[in-house]
């Protein structure tokens, strides 16, 4: 996994970063749209990609993907310089509802194709065995230009390589100061899959944290913003997500600073036993 500056290619945004896995270029920070819905959802997705945002997280349980997809079509912006990822809901993952759900993803958005398809959660039910190879056959058929996982822990990963003869290109996590996600990145770096941290300013915790607040002072830069940028440090993908306008800015400007080794010590140190913020009744145990 390599962080690399792609300010040079056509339609993309001088310091905006990519975080290359397996194959993928991905943007390094990203629109989260949890929760986003009708006109809101697509002003903010237009907004977001007229200021420069080339990357776009959403999933079939949003219900915002035709909000998402009017959005980059108001925007302006070729569809070919947007990174668009969508997820399979858990009670999708059988071969044949998951071709369903994903075509019925992509028709929603009026794409022909998305730039990364994820299982959104694992499932207890449904095998690995089946849902991993028909994931695949989604990218060789070209509905998918890459594939991946969330909420993934480090057996499931290696479970999932098994049987995939795709590429994984990332795990979307929830990962922000607050929890210490050191075993999954492991298992992730070990087969050459990026971290996407999700719920990466810990649901705005994060902007009211103290420590934050003075590392940010010292750089000049708000608390959700060093928050942000220690993860982009560590070579994560952050998908925040805002529904006011004047917060877009805010959530991509963090490539014009470095937090140093000391500061990125202090930060790691605000990780608790309690800090993980999402769970589901089904989830896995996680690591
Ligand atoms: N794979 C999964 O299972 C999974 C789970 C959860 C989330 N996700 C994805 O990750 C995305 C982000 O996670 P999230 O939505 O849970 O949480 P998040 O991005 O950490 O936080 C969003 C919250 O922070 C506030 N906020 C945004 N920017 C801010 C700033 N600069 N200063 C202060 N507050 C700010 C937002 O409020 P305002 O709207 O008022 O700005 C919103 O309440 C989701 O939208 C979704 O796309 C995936």
């Amino acid at each position: 996994m390599a962080v690399c500056n792609r300010g040079g290619d056509s339609g993309l945004v001088v310091g905006m970063e990519t975080v290359s896995a397996n194959g993928a270029n991905i943007p390094a920070v990203g629109l989260g749209t949890w929760e986003l819905r009708g006109r809101t959802c697509a002003r903010v997705v237009e907004q977001a990609l007229r200021l420069g945002y080339r990357h776009i997280d959403t999933a079939e349980m949003y219900d915002n993907e035709r909000d998402v997809g009017l959005g980059l079509r108001a925007s302006g912006v070729r569809r070919s310089d947007v990174f668009i990822t969508t997820k399979i809901w858990p009670t999708h993952l059988a071969p044949l509802e998951l071709e369903r759900a994903a075509k019925e993803s992509i028709a929603r958005m009026r794409l022909t194709e998305v730039d990364l398809l994820l299982i959104h959660w694992p499932s207890k039910v449904i095998p690995l065995s089946e849902t991993i190879p028909a994931l695949c056959k989604l990218k060789t058929a070209g509905f998918a230009r890459h594939i991946g996982v969330s909420n993934f822990t480090t057996a499931l990963i290696e479970e999932a390589v098994k049987y995939a003869t795709e590429p994984l290109v990332t795990n979307q996590v929830e990962w922000h100061p607050f929890l210490d996600q050191s075993k999954v990145r492991a298992a992730c770096t070990q087969h050459g899959m990026a971290v996407t941290a999700y719920s990466p300013i810990a649901r705005g915790k994060a902007s009211e944290n103290k420590a934050l607040s003075i590392i940010g002072a010292r750089n000049r830069k708000s608390a959700a913003q060093v928050c942000l940028r220690f993860l982009i440090q560590q070579g994560a993908i952050v998908i925040p997500r805002t529904s006011k306008i004047e917060r877009l800015a805010e959530n991509m400007d963090v490539f014009d600073f470095m937090l140093d080794d000391a500061e990125m010590d202090e930060i790691r140190k605000l990780a608790n036993p309690r800090g993980r913020i999402v769970t589901m009744g089904s989830g896995p145990e996680w690591d």
